[in-house]
């Protein structure tokens, strides 16, 4: 067997690397990219996220997942391979200002400041069934906000994904669509 079908989620989840009080006092920063130094722990890593975002849109019955939508910055690490894996468009959401026409905003709150996320108006069709990725769940104030977003475009959001949740924090009560993590600190 290649190294890809040999790298199990155990493995990928040992690779996290944590920093104490990192980007401010009080913070348990989990770092990623240590991922994507391997390129079997991340094919095994997007493997294993669209397996479960096909069994849900199975058992959702929704037909396919016709969009992945990627949360700045780090959210467009994983959604255009997922996307790619699921035959769907990929759509990022931005922090403000920088996608170009026209955009619709919405601001939130985040584990450590305010923020505002936009998307462009034209990127969802009302009645898309969507995909949100991101790298972590923690107060859910981001993805939160990206739900609107798709909820005002009409986009029916079938599954928040995050490959890290931070538990603790109890994000995911913030959600109002289904939501899974691949693993938990
Ligand atoms: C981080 C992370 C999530 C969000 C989670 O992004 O990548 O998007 O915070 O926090 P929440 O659940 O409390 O909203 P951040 O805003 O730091 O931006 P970055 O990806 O550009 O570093
Ligand atoms: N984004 C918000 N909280 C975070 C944390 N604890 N580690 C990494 N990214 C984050």
């Amino acid at each position: 067997p290649s190294d890809s079908e040999t790298y199990t989620i155990e493995k990928v989840k040992s690779l996290i690397k944590t920093y104490p009080d990192f980007p401010q006092e009080g913070i348990l920063f989990r770092d990623i990219f240590p991922i994507f130094q391997i390129p079997a722990a991340v094919d095994c890593l997007i493997n294993y996220l669209a397996e479960l975002a096909l069994e849900e849109a199975k058992s959702a019955k929704c037909g396919k997942i016709d969009v992945v939508v990627g949360l700045d910055a780090r959210g467009f690490l994983f959604g255009p391979s997922l996307a790619i894996k699921l035959g769907a468009k990929f759509v990022p959401i931005r922090k403000r200002g920088k996608l170009p026409g026209p955009t619709i905003k919405y601001e939130y709150q985040k584990e450590y400041g305010l923020d505002v996320l936009e998307i462009q108006s034209d990127a969802i069709l009302p009645g898309e069934n969507v995909l949100i990725v991101d790298d972590l769940l923690a107060t859910g104030g981001t993805c939160g906000a990206a739900e609107k977003l798709v909820l005002n475009l009409g986009g029916r959001v079938i599954l928040n994904q995050f490959v890290i949740e931070l538990v603790g924090l109890g994000g995911r009560k913030s959600l109002s669509g289904k939501t899974m993590s691949v693993m938990e600190f």
